[in-house]
């Protein structure tokens, strides 16, 4: 059963588990991410909250030994029915806890995603990359230096060219693995900022260890707990009311 909670659904999991060789990870976790909405995933270390997000675009294939039963539909589609992987992660990109670009320039970095789609025009690959640069809220501060090491940049800036890159392969859903765990406190609201603008256009989830950022940037938030949901409701009533005493706990800092 699923809770009812407001919005429309953009994703759906339907008793998901999964397992890492013997040890199960995930248990029956089931739940509706909803369109256009920023839905964070809070819960201690280890208790399966990226193993979870990774699901969603199917980056658990990458491991070897990973066993997942249950269903996982992505605009009405069930991803693990379906046989383009490539085509998923094209429309769930994801952006992790370190900035990982490549050693190239600016442009190159988010040009790279465009151009393997085999996008070759010029202009339309410049078009590609302001835009995405915007999106990510930081092209005003490297529109003069496109072509230089994007290495080069802080690590917020990186960050933020992590986000454009994701953009630049029109996604409809960002998934994001603790994104501004490294960063400083400045960086990190210019990336929440970021993250409040970008859900007028895509769905976002991520996963987050600081609970003043879940509050501050999510419409909903998940408790995990040892692989399982124990509370999913809008975030404003996890942190002021919480139904169940574990979420309290946590949240309030008794444990975690
Ligand atoms: N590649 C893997 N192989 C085997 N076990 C794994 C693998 N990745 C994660 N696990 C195990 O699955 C469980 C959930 O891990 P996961 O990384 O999803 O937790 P998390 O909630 O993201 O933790 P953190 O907050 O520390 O990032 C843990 O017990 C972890 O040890
Ligand atoms: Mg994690």
């Amino acid at each position: 059963m699923y809770q009812q909670l407001n919005g429309k659904t953009k994703i759906n999991v339907h008793d998901l588990n999964l397992w890492y060789g013997e040890k199960q990870a995930l248990f029956s976790v089931s739940m509706n991410i909803m369109e256009k909405e920023v839905t964070a995933f809070i819960g201690p270390s280890g208790c399966g909250k990226s193993t979870f997000l990774r699901t969603l675009n199917r980056m658990n294939d990458l491991i070897d030994g990973v066993k997942i039963s249950g269903d996982i539909t992505i605009n009405d589609e069930n991803i693990y029915k379906s046989n383009d992987v490539i085509k998923l992660r094209t429309k769930v990109g994801m952006v992790f806890q370190k900035a990982n670009l490549f050693p190239m320039s600016i442009y190159d970095n988010v040009a790279y995603g465009p151009r393997g789609q085999g996008i070759k025009n010029k202009k339309e690959l410049n078009q590609i990359v302001e835009e995405s640069l915007r999106g990510a809220a930081i092209w005003d501060e490297v529109k003069d230096r496109l072509k230089t090491s994007a290495l080069g940049l802080s690590g917020g800036q990186q960050q933020r060219i992590c986000i454009a890159r994701a953009i630049a392969m029109k996604p409809d859903v960002i998934l994001m693995d603790e994104p501004t765990s490294a960063l400083d406190p400045i960086s990190t609201l210019k990336v929440e900022e970021l993250i409040t603008q970008m859900k007028e256009n895509y769905t976002i989830v991520i996963v987050t260890h600081n609970m003043q950022q879940a509050a501050r940037v999510s419409d909903k938030t998940a408790f995990f707990l040892n692989g399982e949901i124990i509370e999913y409701d809008e975030t404003d009533l996890i942190f002021s009311r919480p139904r169940d005493k574990r979420t309290e706990d946590y949240i309030t800092g008794r444990f975690g």
